[in-house]
């Protein structure tokens, strides 16, 4: 949120006022909390420090356990309400719609954002999943049907046509566009739309209803998959909608995205080639985010350098791509994995000086944290929902610790580990050893302690903002942000154990053998037309099919991915696109041409490509053409280029060609 920082700034009063909604003085589910008990410290070995820790860590358990109770209903219902047409505060918004806020100034979120919107349906997916409720479902479907129709809107960012609309972040809330200046695109819409609807498209087929995800859902999450394998190498704005360049979050929604895209695929008997040959790369991209001199995570790259890139960008993406199944690898930035505790720590210990509400509390203590430490937005404050992500990434990596039996410290985590249990060594500790014990109680009590955070400065009745004050923890920006609620929804889950079913983050975990490519797959896109969902689709547990394996490479593809390498130097403003015979090339229409990505352009070696999936024997003819900012088109000489499309792999990876000329 904030899309408009450098905007919205100047005319933030100097003293805000938050819409007089809540007023500091009244946190009444603050006075739950006595001490601040969560997360002690100790010194392994000595009984008497592990029963201190065990008796303020029940204390602080207890105080949790009893926010919690108390505040499940009342976030459930206050996310209910911000979304149409039947919400309590979203009256005039669209059936299906989320809105981010029901606040319409200072500042006015009285929009639906594509990442909001997904991040909120996945959290209620993953709560249906578990636990069926007609009411969720008949919001999931509307979900459903306002996004096939939303994925159709033409806005300032493009069309449907060559999928360039869909990277579009805020539309208004009767799902119309918005053409005021904003920071796009922002490519994280797409695939995490696809993740939240790939959620319910799993529960229809374990019920039976095949058919329906099928019809229904796939079109609409096909159009995101196809935008992801096409797009993901290009730069956009980050999740904070402030920084232009790479964002780790982006690429980590986008891995997600295809590789559960390709399994999804294959459940409904049809597939997702491009997920499949894309995912490895966009994974082996992910990798170069990791900062390994400081062990963590610079969040914004190609253009966010400027900041630290210490950023809650990092820990939403660990816990929105946890896969209980996928034990504690680091190249899918596990919760559990060394990587992401490390880079937890050096997150967390950015906070710790930054704000005066944090200040007395020891290391090894859970303090208010925000997005990054470089925020001036609102002046730069803690967000309910970064607190709450940090303790739900703990209590993901609890999850697995106990699942497994076991817990490995590595140099690069025992920093994070020496913080709560300052004499542990690197090693692997087995269930049943009081090592182990004490490290599950440490981290469980240090996550308990950002939700005893969260919960200390809640508004009045519960009630969640988008921040709270750096200096007197007051309430602050948008009142009833619904992203805190779905934050703090899916932590609460989490910390009693109940966990997502997974995206197939085991066989999305190995990196390409070569080098990272930066292969972006050209699809076509067609507004999902099938948006009647058939009644009475209820819980039918014994309907589940087997499932299908996880689909690998391209046995029966008759198919070959074409790279056109085009050298064209084009002028500031101006785009190239190739146009050819070919349907796939748009039969020489030139508002069909496919548009080629400049991500390797570079001064004297002006470079233009896409990859094109395309039918092995063909004979192709094409050309390049330059399209100007105003549309105009300017087309290559003759004569056309050609060549024959090769023969189809008959097994493994997908057969490949590259084809490269010099503009005409
Ligand atoms: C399941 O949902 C119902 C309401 O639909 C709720 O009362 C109950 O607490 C939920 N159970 C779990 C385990 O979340
Ligand atoms: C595209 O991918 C390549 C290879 O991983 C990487 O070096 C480059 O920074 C990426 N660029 C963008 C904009 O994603």
């Amino acid at each position: 949120m904030a899309g408009l920082v450098l905007h919205v700034q100047d005319h933030l009063p100097a003293s805000l006022n938050t819409s007089g909604l809540l007023l500091p003085a009244m946190h009444a589910l603050s006075t739950l909390f006595v001490l601040g008990s969560c997360a002690v410290q100790t010194v392994l070995g000595r009984p008497e420090d592990a029963a201190r820790v065990k008796r303020e860590g029940a204390i602080c358990k207890r105080a949790v356990d009893s926010f919690i109770e108390t505040q499940k209903p009342i976030a459930w219902s206050k996310l209910l309400c911000n979304i149409g047409s039947g919400g309590c505060s979203a009256s005039g918004a669209a059936a299906g719609t989320v809105i981010a806020s029901p606040s319409k100034s200072e500042p006015d979120y009285w929009y639906t954002w594509s990442r909001d919107a997904a991040l909120v349906l996945t959290g209620i997916a993953d709560s249906f999943y578990h636990n069926y409720s007609s009411t969720l479902q008949g919001t999931i479907q509307d979900f459903v049907v306002s996004q096939a129709k939303l994925q159709g809107v033409s806005n300032p960012s493009g069309g449907l046509s060559d999928g360039a609309g869909l990277g579009e972040p805020k539309f208004k809330v009767d799902l119309s566009q918005f053409t005021g200046e904003w920071g796009r695109p922002q490519r994280d819409g797409p695939p995490l739309r696809a993740i939240a609807l790939t959620q319910y498209a799993k529960w229809l087929i374990n019920n039976g209803y095949k058919t329906t995800a099928k019809d229904v859902v796939w079109p609409v999450i096909k159009n995101d998959l196809t935008y992801t394998a096409q797009y993901w190498n290009e730069t956009g704005f980050d999740l904070w909608e402030e920084v232009p360049g790479s964002s780790f979050f982006t690429i980590g929604a986008s891995h997600r995205a295809l590789v559960e895209g390709a399994s999804l695929a294959a459940q409904l008997d049809t597939e997702c080639r491009a997920c499949i040959t894309v995912a490895p790369h966009v994974l082996c991209f992910q990798q170069s985010f990791w900062k390994a001199n400081g062990g963590y995570i610079v969040s914004n790259i190609n253009g966010g350098e400027y900041r630290t890139g210490k950023d809650a960008n990092s820990i939403l993406t660990s816990t929105h791509n946890f896969d209980p199944a996928a034990g504690c690898d680091a190249n899918t930035f596990q919760p559990c994995s060394d990587k992401a505790l490390s880079n937890h720590k050096v997150y967390v210990d950015s906070f710790r000086s930054e704000y005066a509400i944090n200040s007395g509390i020891p290391q090894g203590k859970a303090v208010a944290v925000g997005r990054y430490s470089e925020d001036v937005y609102y002046k730069g404050n803690p967000w309910y929902l970064a607190n709450f992500a940090a303790a739900e990434q703990l209590y993901d990596a609890v999850y697995v610790w106990k699942k497994d039996g076991s817990i490995t410290v590595t140099q690069l985590s025992l920093p994070f580990f020496k913080d709560l249990l300052p004499s542990i060594a690197a090693g692997t500790y087995a269930s049943g050893s009081s090592t182990y014990q004490s490290i599950l109680d440490a981290v469980f009590a240090y996550a308990d302690g950002f939700i005893e955070v969260a919960a200390k400065y809640a508004g009045s009745g519960g009630s969640l903002a988008e921040q709270f004050d750096r200096n007197t923890g007051a309430p602050l920006s948008a009142a009833d942000l619904t992203w805190s609620y779905a934050a703090f929804l899916s932590a609460a889950d989490r910390r009693a154990g109940i966990v997502p079913a997974g995206w197939s983050a085991e066989h999305g975990k190995t990196l390409p053998s070569s080098t990272c490519s930066r292969i972006q797959v050209a699809g076509a896109y067609a507004r999902a037309t099938a948006t009647a969902f058939p009644p009475n689709q209820t819980p039918n547990a014994a309907a589940a099919p087997a499932p299908k394996p996880f689909p690998s490479g391209c046995a029966t593809a008759s198919e070959v991915y074409v790279t056109f390498n085009g050298k064209v130097s084009t002028a500031w403003g101006q785009s190239v696109k190739v146009v050819g015979s070919t349907a796939e090339l748009g039969n020489w229409d030139a508002a069909k041409a496919l548009p080629l990505s400049a991500s390797a352009y570079a001064e004297g070696n002006p470079l233009w490509s896409i990859t094109v999936p395309m039918r092995a024997g063909t004979a192709v003819q094409y050309k390049y053409i330059k399209v100007g900012g105003d549309g105009s088109v300017q087309w290559e000489s003759d004569p056309n280029h050609g060549f024959t499309v090769v023969a189809a792999a008959t097994g493994g990876a997908c057969a490949a060609q590259t084809v490269g000329e010099t503009w005409r």
